[in-house]
């Protein structure tokens, strides 16, 4: 299928990409004021569909944006567009912007939010992927304070990846205060003597909902795991660091700053992680056949 057939959702309507169009007063074009999900979907299933819906509406929340749908419409939306689309795995982007507006930073009255939904074909982490891992660098979280907030303002991000792949490596690590937080685009865990870390939930990350998965589905297989911060020596000295998030689920990281990361290879736990997270993926989709 060429891009320009993909059919996408913009307000009310499915049609083909070429053919969606947003004015150039959208406050999402103007002021970057919206926000989004990025959900991924296997075998046509959405996955945690309750929990990106409730992220969701915690990100309408936080910035004043009326929900546009009651949950049932979001629900039907959302399966219509994953069936428009071909492929079994798929990743469905949505976005909300505060609407269309004559330009004044504040919230202007009675203005329809926009809603925008398109769903690629998601590659997941393959085996081979997954055996070679990724390098990453630290560097300083030049981010907002509502870290929390799925913004489509993502120009720090943007500018902190970017310096990551402009040095070789593929994510940037970012810490705050002697704190590490997350990635650019993903969250982070560490291990170190046998125990897996993750800084616990707070306005500095985004609560993934891969690393939520991640975190339950350790404890449910007795590995310990804790929510607690580390600092940025603590991330250099650990055995293993893994990434997640819904585009790249369990993603090892194989090289820090330059060095290696245990023997430069995914570890043992990070190698469990992956299965643990791949088995739970192929059950869900087992029961629902
Ligand atoms: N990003 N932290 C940040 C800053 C992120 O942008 C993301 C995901 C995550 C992981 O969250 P989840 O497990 O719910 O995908 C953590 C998406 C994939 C993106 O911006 O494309």
């Amino acid at each position: 299928m060429q891009m320009s057939d993909q059919l996408v959702y913009l307000n009310g309507e499915f049609m083909p990409l070429s053919e969606a169009r947003v004015p150039v007063l959208d406050r999402g074009f103007i002021f970057g004021d919206g926000i989004y999900e990025v959900i991924p979907v296997y075998g046509k299933r959405l996955f945690r569909l309750d929990e990106h819906l409730d992220r969701l509406n915690n990100s309408l929340d936080a910035t004043r944006i009326p929900n546009p749908y009651p949950e049932s419409e979001w629900k039907k939306i959302l399966s219509q567009l994953v069936m428009k689309n071909e492929a079994e795995d798929q990743s469905v982007y949505l976005q909300v912007t505060r609407g269309v507006a004559k330009r004044d930073h504040a919230f202007p009255e009675k203005v329809t939010p926009t809603v925008f939904m398109m769903s690629n074909p998601l590659i997941v982490t393959s085996e081979e992927a997954f055996n070679k891992g990724v390098a990453a660098i630290t560097l300083d979280d030049i981010r907002w304070q509502y870290c929390n907030i799925k913004a489509i303002t993502l120009l720090p991000n943007i500018l902190l990846r970017q310096t990551a792949i402009d040095e070789g490596a593929q994510e940037a690590i970012l810490v705050r205060g002697g704190e590490v937080t997350e990635g650019s685009a993903s969250n982070i865990f560490i291990v170190i003597d046998g125990v897996i870390k993750t800084p616990p939930k707070s306005s500095r990350l985004l609560p993934g909902i891969t690393r939520d998965l991640i975190v339950e589905l350790a404890q449910k297989n007795n590995l310990k795991c804790i929510e607690a911060n580390f600092s940025r020596t603590e991330l250099e000295a650990a055995d293993e660091i893994w990434l997640t998030s819904s585009m790249k689920e369990v993603m090892p990281i194989v090289k820090l700053n330059d060095e290696p990361v245990g023997d430069s290879k995914p570890g043992q736990i990070t190698r469990q992680m992956f299965n643990i997270f791949q088995e739970y993926k192929a059950e869900l989709k087992r029961d629902l056949d």
